[in-house]
């Protein structure tokens, strides 16, 4: 069976020149480049193949863990036009699929608009395959209510044995209250979660259940 090599996180100098988008500026900050890192060494550590993120922005997180990710076939990637946080215009996905492209040719990029309030289920059914997803990065709605929708959407899409990464845990007081809450209510269903340390907090839950083949 043929196994790639996981690709290097780049240099602070392409960072700045080839994934942050033109003109946010602050992004280009070291501090945000190892927080990126921060999620590349964790895909590095997990090897997710079919990741799905909920909050795509401009694509940071979604370079960041496709890139340590070597395994990867699939990004799903759901976001909310006019969501805030610099605010996901028309021309945003586009240029979004445009850089995961470029970098990663042989991962199956799918990107949509979709106020994930308003679904009970994340998007995937009409894909050409089932999207058996084993790795979904929590990262839009940071209001309590709709991070824990959110959880609720990612614990019910991702495979037994699954990861589910959030951001912002020990940065929004929205977030950290929600997932405070699921890790009590969903106990059933989480085999393991901790907070790694970063920049804002990246909390890891493991969903209990089986291998990811
Ligand atoms: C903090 S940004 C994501 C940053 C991105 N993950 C990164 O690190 O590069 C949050 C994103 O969530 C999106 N968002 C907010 N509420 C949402 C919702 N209800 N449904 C879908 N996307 C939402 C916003 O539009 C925004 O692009």
């Amino acid at each position: 069976m043929e196994t790639k090599t996981a690709l290097t996180f780049p240099t602070l100098d392409y960072w700045q020149r080839k994934i942050v988008a033109p003109g946010d500026e602050p992004f280009k900050e070291k501090r945000f480049y190892d927080y990126y890192r921060t999620k590349y060494e964790i895909a590095l550590e997990i090897g997710p193949k079919r990741i799905c993120e909920i909050g795509v922005r401009f694509g940071y997180s979604a370079f960041a863990l496709i890139c340590g990710a070597p395994s990867a076939q699939i990004f799903i990637g759901v976001d909310v036009l006019g969501g805030g946080y610099g605010g996901m215009r028309e021309n945003t996905f586009p240029r979004v699929r445009k850089m995961l492209d470029r970098e990663f040719p042989d991962v199956a990029i799918y990107l949509t608009h979709q106020d994930t309030r308003t679904i009970g289920s994340l998007p995937g059914s009409n894909l050409p395959f089932p999207p058996a997803l084993d790795f979904i990065h929590v990262d839009g709605d940071h209001s309590e209510a709709g991070c824990l929708h959110d959880l609720m959407l990612a614990i019910l899409a991702v495979l037994p044995g699954g990861t589910i990464l959030v951001d912002d845990y020990t940065y929004i007081a929205g977030v950290t209250r929600a997932v405070d809450k699921f890790v009590v209510d969903c106990a059933a269903h989480i085999e393991s979660h901790y907070c790694k340390k970063s920049l804002r907090g990246e909390y890891i839950i493991k969903k209990t259940g089986g291998s990811n083949d």
